[in-house]
């Protein structure tokens, strides 16, 4: 009953709120069957692996990165959006209904947010179905759908040099028009849904924090406890293919 009441709470925020935003990272996939990066399965617990995401690791062997990229895509493309992304998706078309703005800042390459029927969606991180020009011939992105691909590396359709994944890795810099975007979007956010990150990774983890100085209500769904939970205004804690469907339906009942 008092889960009952502070689900209604925080429904009752959330519902009334004229430009939320959610923040997601690896914890919404996770019930889509997609590995998350730091936990005990993680990804990045395999050390050759975050040797691979790197553009020394790419320069020294392009062929063996765009294997490993191509297993993943294969891996992505057998899954499918989950109920925490279908109650995003949805959520998003019933604030822009009544005429507010509803975006998805997401760190996940993986696609699954449009896929799901999300139309505004900042991808932080990139998109593992998109590449670009190594030698970045032109600023235009290539679109990759099929996996496995016919060769390694895909030589660029425009100078034919060879293409690399859409992907930020480790110590390269966010594309600053995104990270533009995104401290905008948050700065005037009125609640900000943070939903399955470790909230470890920067500028994403920062971006509560430009919500909250500016005024917004930061509402975090993990598993468990972060960095963020002690920030937050809200923490629910459990699986948010199960929370966001069942407070976005109850915040539905406050919209106003
Ligand atoms: P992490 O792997 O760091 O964190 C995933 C979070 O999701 C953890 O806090 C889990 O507790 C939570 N989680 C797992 N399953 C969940 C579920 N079903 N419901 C709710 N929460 C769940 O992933 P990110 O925070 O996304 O960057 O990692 C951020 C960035 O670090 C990634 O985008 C990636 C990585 O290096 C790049 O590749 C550039």
């Amino acid at each position: 009953m008092a889960e009952d009441n502070l689900l209604n709470e925080i429904a009752a925020i959330v519902g009334r709120a004229r430009r939320p935003v959610a923040m997601t990272g690896a914890g919404i996939s996770a019930e889509s069957g997609i590995p998350t990066f730091r936990g005990k399965d993680g990804f990045w617990k395999d050390e050759d692996v975050t040797r691979l995401a790197t553009l020394e690791g790419f320069l020294a062997d392009p062929h063996k990165v765009w294997e490993w990229y191509d297993w993943r895509r294969s891996q992505i493309r057998q899954t499918r959006p989950n109920p925490g992304h279908f109650a995003i998706a949805e959520h998003e078309r019933l604030v822009v209904g009544r005429g507010g703005s509803f975006t998805t800042i997401t760190q996940n390459i993986d696609g699954l947010h449009a896929m799901a029927g999300s139309h505004s969606v900042v991808e932080l991180h990139g998109n593992i179905w998109y590449s670009r020009c190594l030698k970045a011939c032109t600023t235009e992105l290539t679109h990759l759908p099929s996996t496995p691909l016919p060769e390694y590396p895909p030589p660029c359709p425009r100078c034919g040099d060879i293409l690399r994944p859409h992907v930020v890795w480790f110590g390269e810099s966010l594309d600053p028009l995104v990270i533009e975007e995104s401290l905008r979007l948050a700065g005037e956010a009125d609640v900000m849904l943070v939903v399955g990150t470790s909230s470890q990774v920067y500028p994403a983890a920062g971006l509560p924090y430009v919500t909250k100085r500016a005024g917004g209500m930061v509402i975090e769904i993990n598993l468990e406890p972060t960095e963020l939970t002690y920030s937050a205004d809200f923490s629910l804690h459990g699986r948010s293919g199960e929370i966001l469907p069942d407070l976005l339906s109850r915040a539905r009942e406050f919209a106003e």
